[in-house]
């Protein structure tokens, strides 16, 4: 099996979205995502997109060339790819929360290279990873 892939990054909303908007997104991005095994979560919030992916690094790339020509979003700026030890959702084609501005705020400003990438426990040593896995638990009930 190809080995995993992660990609974070964080983009500025280039119009204010609405519902619908969203909704349309999302539909387009989960039908992709199931095509090429890509899983992740997407969260919005004070017109900030932080998208984490995973899969194998071609899959994840090839999604990725997609998210960059969309208009809905600008000044994309990646924050860590890399290596991944295990999806960390799995049964998320594409998770989508809104998120408090501070959330969005702390996840663009984490650190989120890991510190030891040799050690097994990618979360452990990922501070931008372990606030993004707090925060989606805590999400448990999921609007969209
Ligand atoms: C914030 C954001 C996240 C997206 N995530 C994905 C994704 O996970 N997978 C995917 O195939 N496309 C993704 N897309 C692309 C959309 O599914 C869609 O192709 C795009 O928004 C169409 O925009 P257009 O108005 O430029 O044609 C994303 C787009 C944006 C703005």
């Amino acid at each position: 099996m190809a080995p995993l892939h992660v990609l974070v990054y964080q983009s500025q909303a280039s119009r204010p979205l609405d519902a619908s908007d969203l909704d349309i997104l999302l539909l387009d991005a989960r039908i992709n995502n199931e095509l090429a095994n890509v899983t992740g979560v997407l969260l919005y919030g004070d017109h900030q997109f932080v998208q984490y992916l995973e899969g194998t690094r071609a899959d994840v790339e090839q999604i990725y060339a997609r998210i960059t020509r969309a208009s809905q979003h600008q000044r994309l700026e990646i924050l860590e790819q890399g290596r991944l030890e295990a999806r960390r959702f799995q049964r998320w084609h594409m998770g989508f929360s809104d998120a408090p501005q501070s959330v969005v705020q702390q996840l663009s400003q984490a650190q989120w290279q890991r510190d030891a990438p040799w050690l097994e426990d990618d979360a452990a040593s990922s501070p931008g990873l372990m606030r993004l896995l707090a925060f989606w638990n805590e999400q448990a009930i999921l609007s969209r």
